[in-house]
């Protein structure tokens, strides 16, 4: 009898615990939060007689389901049967319907004991709905080797979501080092788990092209490869000699693009112009100032020589952006407008004279002057140019949009003008930088952005009027590549500051709180366990 007592009160202890470890641990689990995320008692058991189904109405959705079939079965094994446009089963389906009200991006997802419903507001909202289904699965299903487990729990749960901002991207340097068409893809694969929308490709600059252009080879066969590249750190100044390089062909473009889109991810290309643009020079002198000869850049940094605003650079440009065009469906084009020193154009008589002929009172207006050649044109071909903040200087195109780079003062400058901005300062959005004590880490360009960092990052500056917040399309994570030599590493750097900016993104200010982040992120780290992902544990 003494005994019972204290057995009761530790039975009744360790189940309220039991209760409470369950309860506390299904309260939230998706990345990035959703508006609503509820979990109720029971499950949906998904076995291999669950019917992926869509409902007659929704024929477009045909694409969606496929992928979410294909996705089932390399986790599970299991071959679903799939009944498009039919009306769906009794009972062990999964059913994707489109409802407009929901709005673009959004959607709900209810799973109950017998049924999944996963309702988005367009293609992209129900592809969303999708995402969060596989994440609050057992994280097992994201092994891509079908795990062949009987039945797949699945708890019952009301999420009701849309996302905070419509640009929500990420950025891969191609140029600096080479990253093959495999990574490309498995980089977007990571875009989709964390419902990013933009993958921002920058293609060209001084160490390297990499977009084939048909109409003028040289770019790639001369501007694709270099000499050598730097060994250790910067001011080292030391160089192998190794050729180095690559490029993608306008068919392994046409993949990618077609890989994010199914993904519901735009890809906006980079063309650099008028800076960063050693790599053309050295496959066509003729378009510089000075007629070079030129070398693809070894070293990073800023070089002189860049392109040189005459009527046979435009036409070049016009030409290499028509074939981009082509390749590119979304609406922008980013043209670059960093880091264009004018050295070069303050000693050129045809720089000059054109200024003249122009009215133009210095160099930085000329800058100006050649984006909004650049702008006019491709506002021809339907498309919109975006740059980075440099773009401001001697005043911004009409129609541009602006990446606010060097801090936030770019992005406020440019909103109170009323053009739409993509937030991606230095200091928050550049995973290029450290994420952990240098001591510990591979060499990096410098810096310092934790993942808590970049959680805490809010887009929409203070300083912005009620009326001006809405030209904050989002923000957007940066990788460059200086010191980024091999898709593991670039992998280690993107991981899991990405999943952090997904947040920024996507979920409410009001639901932020990082330790609450910090418990889901390391569950997800289970899933980027079974991906095979290389990413950094600093945050422990
Ligand atoms: C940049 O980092 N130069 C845009
Ligand atoms: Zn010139």
């Amino acid at each position: 009898m003494k005994f019972l007592f204290p057995r009761a009160v530790s039975f009744i202890v360790t189940a309220l615990c039991a209760l409470h470890s369950m309860t506390s641990a299904q309260r939230h689990i998706v990345i990035p939060r959703p508006v609503e995320e509820k979990y109720s008692t029971g499950s949906f058991i998904l076995d291999r007689k669950t019917e992926i189904a869509t409902i007659s109405s929704n024929q477009e959705l045909a694409p969606v389901a496929e992928y979410l079939g294909n996705f089932l079965e390399k986790g599970t094994g299991f071959v679903l049967p799939s009944l498009a446009n039919g009306n769906p089963p009794k009972s062990n389906y999964i059913l994707l319907e489109q409802d407009a009200s929901l709005g673009n991006e959004g959607y709900e997802l209810t799973v109950q004991k017998g049924s999944v419903r996963l309702r988005g507001g367009d293609q992209a909202g129900v592809f969303y709905a999708v995402q969060s289904l596989l994440q609050i699965m057992p994280p097992e299903i994201f092994r891509r080797d079908g795990l062949n487990k009987v039945a797949w729990k699945i708890p019952c749960a009301t999420i009701i979501d849309k996302p905070r901002f419509p640009w929500r991207g990420m950025h891969l340097d191609v140029c600096r080092h080479f990253f093959p068409i495999e990574f490309v893809k498995r980089y977007i694969d990571f875009l989709a788990i964390y419902k990013m929308n933009t993958f921002h490709w920058h293609l060209t600059d001084d160490q390297g092209w990499r977009i084939e252009i048909k109409r003028y080879p040289k770019l790639t066969e001369v501007g694709g490869w270099r000499n050598g590249s730097m060994v250790g750190p910067y001011y080292n100044m030391k160089f192998d000699t190794i050729r180095y390089g690559g490029f993608f062909t306008q068919a392994q473009i046409r993949e990618v693009v077609a890989y994010a889109a199914s993904r519901y991810i735009t890809v906006v290309p980079e063309i650099e112009m008028p800076g960063h643009a050693l790599a053309a020079l050295a496959s066509y002198p003729e378009l510089s100032c000075t007629g070079g000869p030129f070398e693809v850049g070894k070293a990073w940094g800023v070089f002189d020589d860049v392109f040189c605003p005459k009527e046979t650079t435009f036409t070049f440009l016009e030409n290499v952006l028509s074939e981009v065009c082509e390749l590119f469906p979304g609406k922008y084009i980013h043209v670059g407008g960093d880091e264009c020193p004018k050295v070069r154009w303050k000693e050129c008589s045809s720089c000059q004279d054109l200024m003249k002929k122009e009215g133009l009172k210095d160099e930085e207006q000329l800058q100006s002057y050649f984006v909004s050649r650049i702008e006019k044109f491709l506002n021809t071909k339907g498309k919109n140019i975006i740059g980075w903040d440099e773009i401001l200087q001697g005043g911004l195109a009409p129609n541009a949009s602006v990446m606010s780079w060097r801090g936030t003062e770019g992005g406020i400058a440019a909103a109170k003008q009323h053009h739409n901005v993509v937030m991606t300062p230095g200091d928050y959005c550049y995973f290029d930088h450290y994420q952990g004590n240098p001591k510990y880490q591979p060499l990096a360009i410098g810096g310092y952005t934790t993942v808590e960092k970049v959680y805490w990052y809010d887009p929409v500056p203070s300083q912005l009027k009620p009326a001006e917040r809405k030209y904050i399309l989002g923000a957007q994570g940066n990788l460059w590549a200086e010191y980024i030599t091999t898709p593991q590493q670039m992998e280690y750097m993107a991981l899991p500051r990405m999943a952090a900016l997904a947040e920024v993104d996507w979920s409410l200010p009001k639901n932020k709180n990082y330790q609450e982040f910090r418990g889901r992120l390391i569950r997800h780290f289970k899933v980027l366990d079974y991906v095979g992902a290389n990413y950094s544990k600093a945050l422990y």
